[in-house]
């Protein structure tokens, strides 16, 4: 699975655990690699220590630690990240987490100080505020792909403003609308994911450390100086919530099931138009790959990978929430499970929003093909209803004259705007010439000329606005 990292080596067997002083035999070697979670929590090494240093300083600031010791241990986790990045570091599933492969390593390097990092803290206060700067870390860099995505969304439909295409409900035509439409309601979809996720942010930005185990600990600690270094907006105001709630986590499965379930949809009319029925669109050859037997295949893999890898979002956000539900107060070995879920769910929504951010600007749209498609299917029946209210008909027996129009253009192959004055008129008399204004599919895309309508003006407008929505929507 992807979030599995560097293997670990048990080559710490035998050693004493670091909380191995109550134990009187060794831990079944089984059981020490079922309850390890180091092979998929390493990823959080860069928070794990810059938490350790925030911690160090503090309890130095407080006068728990001596600055000779802070400098030690800093020095000793600096060398140990530069070892991690190097791909020199050894994990050892002996020692069990991220946190503990870290600590014993530090004291391997720096002696006694090292020992020390651990006062008036716990492995639940430092795994909790591991996640968090972590997840804010994936926040952001969300963030920054979904604005890509929303940015070549905006120029694609700049450039089809006034493009013509059918559109659907029950995907039978409907009426016509104009690309740039359609694609603006993509982006009105992935505008809201972004202030999800902006919202997600805010509320995990709160730092945990301090709360130890669960009560908290009786060292004089300053938990504000190292929320400040570590850029938390503040503290958790309960310790035993701060241990144990990951709601934070659930969150954030929540907004990327969305997000992924809104980018499923996309890949779908994707796939659908790249098809040679629709013919709508096509992709670049970069993001299609061929067939091994049917040497005329070019197939939309992104965007069905995409729609594909939407299923094991929306799985991680009800194991989440399935493994918090049952949870007393406070911490429990439970919560490590806490992590694949959510790490896939990270590494899914970054790697399609990457995709689809790549892919959307190069898309192209076959104008001729969408236009005569809206052409088809009596996409303007409404427009000609609506000239009859004008005229002075009831809607109702407007939709039925239109209604005869239709079937005689069924029974005889030939759209509204084909059929000449006097056939029109043998359905309602009080139809004149200029019936074929609104009968013409740019008379009836630019007759919807108000917010949120699909005229190509109105379109344009809502361009301008989108490009000045989506800055103030993510705060990091
Ligand atoms: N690896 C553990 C986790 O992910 C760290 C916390 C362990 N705490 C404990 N009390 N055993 O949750």
């Amino acid at each position: 699975m992807s979030t599995t990292g560097k293997s670990a080596s048990s080559h710490t067997d035998g050693e004493q655990k670091l909380w191995g002083g109550r134990f009187d035999e060794n831990t079944d070697a089984f059981v020490e690699a079922f309850t390890a979670s180091v092979l998929f929590d390493q990823r959080m090494y860069k928070q794990d220590i810059a938490g350790s240093k925030a911690h160090a300083t503090m309890l130095s600031k407080v006068g728990v630690l001596s600055q000779e010791d802070v400098n030690l241990i800093h020095g000793g986790l600096d060398k140990i990240e530069r070892s991690i990045e190097a791909g020199e570091f050894e994990w050892s599933v002996a020692r069990e987490d991220v946190h503990m492969n870290i600590e014993a390593a530090l004291t391997q390097h720096i002696g006694d100080a090292g020992k020390r990092l651990h006062t008036g803290r716990s492995r639940n206060d430092q795994v909790a505020t591991d996640i968090r700067l972590y997840l804010r870390m994936v926040c952001d860099q969300a963030a920054a792909e979904l604005q890509r995505l929303m940015e070549g969304l905006l120029s694609l439909a700049q450039r089809n403003a006034s493009t013509i295409m059918p559109g659907f409900t029950h995907l039978q035509t409907a009426q016509p609308v104009t690309f740039g439409h359609h694609l603006m309601a993509w982006f009105e979809m992935l505008l809201r994911d972004l202030d999800r996720l902006s919202d997600t942010r805010k509320r995990l930005n709160q730092m945990p450390l301090g709360a130890a185990a669960l009560a908290g600990t009786s060292y004089p600690i300053d938990r504000n100086i190292s929320k400040d270094i570590l850029g938390f907006d503040g503290v958790c105001e309960n310790s035993l919530d701060a241990v144990s709630d990951r709601d934070f986590a659930i969150e954030f499965c929540s907004c990327t099931a969305i997000c992924l379930m809104h980018l499923s949809r996309m890949s779908e009319e994707l796939v659908l138009w790249t098809s040679a029925q629709f013919n709508f669109i096509e992709l670049p050859d970069r993001f299609c790959t061929g067939s091994s037997i049917m040497p005329q295949k070019k197939n939309p893999d992104v965007p069905e990978l995409v729609r594909g890898k939407s299923g094991r979002t929306f799985g991680n956000l009800i194991s989440l929430l399935t493994l918090m539900k049952g949870q007393p107060l406070a911490y429990n070995k439970d919560n490590q499970e806490d992590k694949e879920p959510l790490f896939d769910s990270a590494d899914t929504l970054l790697g399609c929003l990457r995709a689809f951010a790549d892919m959307v600007p190069a898309i192209n749209a076959n104008t001729d093909a969408m236009r005569d498609a809206a052409a088809k299917g009596f996409s303007t029946a409404t427009d000609l209803a609506d000239y009859l209210v004008g005229k002075g008909l009831a809607f109702r027996d407007a939709h039925e004259v239109v209604g005869l129009a239709v079937r005689h253009g069924v029974e005889n192959n030939l759209d509204l705007a084909e059929m000449d004055l006097t056939t029109l008129q043998s359905f309602s008399e009080i139809i004149g010439d200029d019936v074929f204004d609104v009968l013409t599919l740019e008379g009836s895309v630019t007759s919807r000329n108000h917010v949120g309508g699909t005229a190509p003006a109105q379109v344009e407008a809502a361009i301008e606005r989108a490009r000045i929505r989506m800055q103030a929507v993510y705060i990091s």
